[in-house]
């Protein structure tokens, strides 16, 4: 089958990038992204499209190229589905938050409303594919419910994962690692992936893109994420024993990353990792393993979300205790709110959890972070329930710029690791502070014999 036209369900931070890519990368095929947020729909449609609702750096200039040539974005989820022969499926899958599983598994109500829409509308075969990180599985359910309620027509449900990282989406898409499609091993089944690949290979190597049966590739992309989380919050562990020792975690990660067997990257102790996947997939990971009684494999990768947990309470806790054991009404200027650079995303960022904590000392919390304003912020910590919304409001202060935020504070601490933070007039910030003035640095990025000639406090992880 060649493919002509492909409909993508959700307009996120997974389908937006990647269908732009696709429509980028494959002039011939039409590429339709439809969501049912308007608002989201309308953005990636305004004509300036540095206002696309998503910032990835070299993102808009992709979206100028193919909109409305052979990508277009709309609320008319039936008529793009009737249309295409490819569906994406990118909805969000969070963490259910309520009944059984809660806390653990992944909320499917989204993918299931999808599924039941696809089989609505559609009049002609189709080929499904879940893009959307999922526990395994998840393709047999979505099999069953489109050929339940569907109207006769045949549908090939392929599993390919998006690997991604924000803040790199781009360069990510166009030189993938790899591609990883799979699908049912029948004849019918084998002819969809092959469509798929067709597409890719537009642009990937044909030597890059793996096929495989679907669980395996369900599971694969559990597992990256997994692993890739799970080496955090090993040399995360190892960070507080190298305060404890006068070990530097930095020279110990280039020790053990120039080790081929175990490689540089993956490596950056941090405030612990945030992001809309690692902890859902892990947890995602512990229930499934939990569900088929395997409670020492659940045990193993639950044991990477709480390192995690405490590498974000016990950097929140060091600032109560460095600054005298208390910081009520003492201004913390936070430099970052995203869960790492070159993202406005801020789903399970670090920063919330510290801003959190320290607001129950009743610290003043001043933020700037170069994409992330006020009313994400509030939602962000008016999410955890926490306190009241009027509470949060009152102790977070938003600022345009880093000077003014961090004027008049007591300690800055860094969250996110913003390149233009590095570059900053030290001196003229230390100037503006209240002395002592601290520098918790989250994310080990400023320069820690510059910043104590100043005169700061400097303390970074894991040294
Ligand atoms: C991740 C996976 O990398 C990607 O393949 C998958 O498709 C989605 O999940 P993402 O969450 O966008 O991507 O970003 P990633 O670069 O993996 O960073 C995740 C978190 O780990 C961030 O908070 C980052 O700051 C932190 N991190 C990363 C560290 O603390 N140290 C590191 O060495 C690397
Ligand atoms: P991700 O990071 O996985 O891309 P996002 O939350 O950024 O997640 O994006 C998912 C998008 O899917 C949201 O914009 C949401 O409105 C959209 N969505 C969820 N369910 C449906 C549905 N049934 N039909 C269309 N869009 C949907």
């Amino acid at each position: 089958m060649k493919i002509t036209k492909i409909c993508c369900i959700g307009a996120g931070y997974v389908g937006g990038p990647t269908m732009a890519v696709i429509a980028q990368k494959c002039p011939h095929i039409q590429v339709t992204v439809v969501d049912l947020n308007e608002q989201r729909i309308q953005a990636w449609n305004d004509p300036n499209t540095d206002n696309i609702p998503i910032y990835e750096p070299g993102l808009s200039e992709i979206v100028a190229e193919a909109r409305g040539r052979n990508l277009f974005f709309s609320t008319n989820v039936e008529k793009a589905i009737e249309e295409a022969q490819v569906i994406f499926i990118s909805v969000n899958t969070p963490t259910k938050t309520y009944g059984k599983g809660k806390g653990m598994a992944a909320d499917l109500k989204y993918i299931e409303l999808c599924a039941r829409q696809i089989a609505k509308v559609a009049k002609d075969n189709k080929i499904v594919v879940e893009k959307s990180t999922l526990p395994v599985r998840t393709a047999e359910a979505i099999k069953s419910i489109l050929d339940n309620t569907g109207n006769g027509v045949q549908f090939q449900i392929l599993s390919n994962p998006e690997f991604l990282a924000e803040g790199t989406a781009v360069t990510d898409l166009l030189n993938p690692d790899r591609i990883l499609i799979g699908g049912d091993t029948t004849p019918e089944g084998e002819d969809a992936i092959e469509a798929l690949v067709e597409v890719y290979s537009n642009w990937v190597d044909r030597d890059k893109i793996l096929t495989t049966n679907v669980w395996s590739s369900e599971l694969s992309k559990l597992t990256a994420n997994a692993f890739l989380a799970q080496r955090i919050s090993s040399i995360n562990a190892m960070s507080e024993l190298c305060e404890k020792t006068g070990a530097d975690v930095n020279e110990v990660a280039r020790a053990i990353g120039m080790d081929s067997r175990i490689g540089p990257k993956f490596l950056k102790s941090s405030v612990g990792f945030g992001g809309s996947c690692f902890q859902k997939d892990i947890l995602n990971l512990v229930y499934i393993a939990k569900s088929y009684g395997l409670n020492e494999v659940a045990d193993y990768w639950e044991q990477v979300i709480i390192m995690n947990d405490h590498q974000k309470r016990r950097f929140s806790s060091n600032i109560v205790q460095t600054l005298y054991n208390t910081v009520a009404d003492k201004k913390i200027a936070f430099l970052g709110w995203a869960f790492k650079k070159d993202t406005n995303d801020t789903r399970e960022s670090a920063a919330i959890y510290v801003a959190d904590d320290l607001i129950n000392e009743q610290a003043k919390i001043s933020v700037y972070d170069p994409k992330v304003g006020r009313n994400k912020i509030l939602n962000d910590l008016d999410y955890l329930e926490t306190r009241s919304a009027e509470v949060n409001s009152n102790a977070i202060v938003t600022f345009d710029n880093a000077y003014a935020a961090c004027e008049n504070a007591h300690a800055i601490a860094v969250l996110t690791e913003w390149d233009e933070f590095i570059t900053y007039d030290w001196k003229k910030i230390y100037d503006s502070m209240q002395k002592p003035a601290f520098v918790f640095d989250g994310r080990n990025i400023l320069n820690a014999k510059e910043l104590t000639q100043i005169g700061f406090v400097y303390q970074g992880i894991g040294s």
